[in-house]
């Protein structure tokens, strides 16, 4: 407790006193190790399929799960599983938003084989599509092939630099609209997305319709004791259980370290309803909520798990080519997530944007402007290889 330990201010140094002992706490909250991956990308390892993976596995997915498992086959193949232990029963249950993520792995494995003159045939679902719920079937096999004539996708260039913005943007700047236009334009901007449409508006009516039902959605997840569970045992606070597992939400930096010794900040108050550290974790997304300035989403005209694959590859580009101009994104999801509690916002929202079942909104993302970031954590490459 910290009620034993004294916190020192010295020079603008924290330091704690831990029984006798000296940590800084700067070198506590160090997550390094965690963030390893986006330097290994860059290494490579003698062989175009795990050069490209090394990269796919930064791709983004719903609370930093990273469900991928890569089997490598004969000389030029591989093929794609989900780990379905990192899966999200609760808050998506029909597996969509996880196939979305698989979908963002494979958009960027095809961009990182490009980089090195390879083109990529993917067969998805080969052995047929999962219905309910994922199963142990793959998700894709892809080959990969020489070619010289392959482009190279210039969105890649910004892979190292794609962050999930977790910050207040500036509500007074919104994303100017002939860049906004420019954006979603890029996301669909290869053969197979075309039947995606994108949709955005910087618009303040519109805009702050969509931060009233952001923020009915996320209370609903949060008041749900089953969502709100799943999401508090998932989240990682402080160095140690970041490092330990690369995974889930984390919670990094000096403040996260203190809340966490001093018993404040836990995963057990983070489950507990209206205690202090739930409310607080209900604020503070309520403050990204509000600050955005723009809204981006994207409906399929279906609900397959090729389309949610395609949306995947479409969510990624777009979170790129936000990238390259400085501009923050974010998700938001909970609205458009598939439990009875939700029927309701899940129903007005798509009512709205004009999409009628079995179509689906399958992307909700505030834009805006806010300052830098550093990398999400990640299990090495080598854990996500089935040898
Ligand atoms: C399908 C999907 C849904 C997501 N939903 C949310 C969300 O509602 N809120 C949020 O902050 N991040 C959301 N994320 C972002 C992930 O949490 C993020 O990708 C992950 O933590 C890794 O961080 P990174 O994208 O910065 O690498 C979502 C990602 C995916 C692929």
């Amino acid at each position: 407790m910290l009620s034993r330990r004294a916190l020192l201010v010295t020079g603008g140094a924290s330091i704690l006193v831990l029984g006798g002992g000296y940590a800084s706490l700067s070198a506590m909250s160090n997550i390094a190790p965690a963030r390893e991956p986006w330097r290994q990308a860059t290494r490579g390892f003698g062989d175009v399929r795990f050069n490209a993976a090394a990269y796919a596995i930064l791709a983004p997915s719903p609370h930093n799960l990273q469900p991928w498992m890569i089997q490598m086959e004969g000389e030029d193949s591989l093929t794609l599983f989900c780990d379905l232990t990192r899966r999200l029963p609760e808050t998506d249950p029909p597996d969509r938003q996880t196939t979305i993520g698989l979908g963002a792995f494979l958009e960027l494995l095809r961009q990182a084989a490009a980089e090195q003159g390879h083109r990529l045939e993917i067969t998805p679902f080969p052995d047929g599509e999962p219905g309910d719920r994922l199963d142990e079937r793959p998700i894709a096999h892809v080959r990969f092939i020489e070619d010289d004539s392959t482009e190279r996708d210039l969105l890649f260039g910004h892979a190292l630099r794609r962050r999930t913005a977790r910050l207040k943007f500036d509500p007074g700047r919104p994303v100017p609209s002939d860049r906004l236009a420019a954006l979603m334009k890029i996301s669909t901007a290869r053969p197979g997305l075309d039947t995606i449409r994108v949709d955005g508006s910087s618009e303040t009516g519109m805009v702050s319709w969509l931060k009233d039902i952001c923020k009915r959605a996320w209370e609903i997840e949060l008041r749900k004791p089953e969502t709100c569970h799943e999401s508090s045992y998932l989240t990682r606070i402080g160095a140690k259980q970041i490092n330990a597992n690369p995974d889930g939400i984390f919670l990094a930096g000096q403040m996260m370290e203190v809340y966490r010794m001093s018993g404040m900040l836990t995963q057990e108050n983070m489950d507990t309803i209206g205690s202090p550290a739930w409310e607080a974790t209900l604020s503070m997304y309520n403050g990204l909520i509000d600050s955005a300035p723009t809204f981006v989403w994207f409906s399929t005209p279906g609900n397959s798990r090729t389309e949610q694959l395609d949306s995947g590859a479409v969510w990624i580009r777009l979170q790129l080519a936000a990238s390259a101009v400085g501009v923050g994104f974010q998700p938001l999801s909970q609205v458009l997530e598939e439990y009875s509690e939700m029927a309701g916002p899940f129903a007005e929202i798509h009512k709205r944007f004009g999409v009628s079942l079995p179509g689906r909104v399958q992307g909700l993302f505030r834009l805006g402007y806010a300052g830098g970031q550093g990398p999400a954590p990640r299990w090495p490459l080598e854990s996500r290889i089935i040898t």
